[in-house]
């Protein structure tokens, strides 16, 4: 199933740039920084619990994050990062990748908020660049359909890449205006939305909401960590500003599930290794992707953190494939049903809708044809 799953186009939502680093550029990164005469900003102990992708509670996961921005300062590392986050979703088949990043300033590396998003842009076309172009990944794509090969990575002409930016909970209001500022003046070149995230016991939805209101009227698309922890006033209030998505929504009471599930439909970013290794959910047959699903609410797997949590979106999709028990037609259709969620805008859509419903036969026809469903 799992080879079945990287030979899937699909389309990533909610992956957060600094957790989607490589485990292995992080210390690459030190190992410059060190035969460059600087001091490291962390200690060996601390860099293995970065690397170590393992279980961890969320608290843990924000501690991590915030020693992986102490290593990931410089625009060259940033514009690295992007590069290479791009081509480990090509890699994996994902022809949509929603990017997001929080931008920060950082006065001691001559860092603006704008000079940061300067940066992850010319990683991203960076990436771009060194990916194979279709033509000269043909015949890497008739070696994928062979049963056992390996599938081709997305090539640089299939795969779009967009930026959300990220407001982090710690940020005040003034901050969060600036980066939806900063959202809009960048949307020609790829910023289609804004994301709230960071640490969910942090900071107050009051503090964001003026700033968020400003990004929808900008026209970008608005999408909220929601209910990472039990916090149903937050959550009520989010649902009531119906932002075009939410992330995670783990902690939802039955009051809100219900309204969430009664109201427009809200699609949700579900990330299941995250919640799971979080423990915000259980299991996985436990995660509430069942639920959500089973009640036809437009869900959409995505990885959070691929580096942190050691996953990929294939990896997801078998992971949703085992648990709860999704033939390879029902995986299809919900990386096709993901499309309409994007924040990409209607030609985008277009172009994802005939570039799945042209590879669905090559890839599932026969399959299913065969009533071999569940290969
Ligand atoms: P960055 O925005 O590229 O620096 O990516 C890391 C940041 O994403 C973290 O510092 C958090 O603010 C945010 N983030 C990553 N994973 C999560 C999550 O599971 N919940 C909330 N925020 C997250
Ligand atoms: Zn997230």
């Amino acid at each position: 199933m799992f080879l079945a799953c990287r030979r899937l186009p699909k389309v990533e939502l909610h992956a957060h740039l600094n957790g989607s680093v490589r485990p292995q550029t992080i210390r690459k990164i030190l190992e410059e920084r060190s035969r460059a005469g600087e001091a490291l900003p962390v200690t060996e102990q601390q860099l293995q619990d970065i690397t170590a992708c393992g279980d961890r509670s969320l608290a843990d996961c924000f501690r991590l994050f915030d020693l992986i921005h102490v290593i990931t300062t410089t625009h060259s590392a940033i514009a690295r990062i992007a590069a290479e986050v791009v081509r480990d979703f090509a890699e994996d088949r994902v022809v949509y990748l929603e990017l997001r990043t929080t931008p920060k300033a950082r006065p001691e590396y001559d860092m603006t908020k704008q000079s940061y998003i300067e940066a992850v842009l010319e990683g991203i076309e960076l990436g771009l660049r060194q990916l194979p172009a279709a033509a000269d990944a043909t015949a890497a794509a008739n070696a994928a359909n062979a049963d056992e090969a390996p599938p081709a990575p997305a090539p640089a002409d299939i795969i779009a890449v967009k930026l959300l930016l990220s407001i982090d909970r710690r940020e005040d209001s003034a901050a969060a205006l600036e980066t939806v500022q900063l959202a809009a003046r960048y949307k020609a070149r790829g910023v289609v939305g804004v994301d709230l995230s960071g640490n969910p016991y942090v900071g107050s939805w009051g503090q964001w909401r003026e700033a968020l209101a400003a990004a929808r009227a900008a026209g970008l698309g608005v999408t909220l960590h929601a209910g990472e922890v039990y916090s149903p006033a937050e959550t009520a209030r989010m649902l009531e500003f119906r932002p075009d998505r939410l992330g995670h929504c783990c902690y939802l009471d039955d009051s809100l599930a219900a309204e969430l599930r009664a109201s427009v439909a809200i699609p949700l970013e579900l990330c299941l290794t995250s919640n799971v290794l979080t423990q915000s959910v259980t299991s996985y047959p436990e995660h509430h992707f069942a639920e959500m699903y089973a009640a036809g609410h437009p869900v959409v797997l995505c990885t959070d953190d691929s580096g942190v949590f050691g996953t990929t979106l294939s990896k997801e999709y078998a992971i949703a494939a085992a648990a709860f028990k999704l033939p390879l037609g029902a995986l299809w259709e919900l990386a096709r049903r993901s499309v309409e969620f994007v924040f990409g805008g209607e030609e985008e859509k277009r172009r994802l809708r005939g570039l799945m419903d042209r590879e669905r036969p090559l890839m599932l026809g026969a399959k299913i044809e065969r009533g071999n469903d569940e290969a």
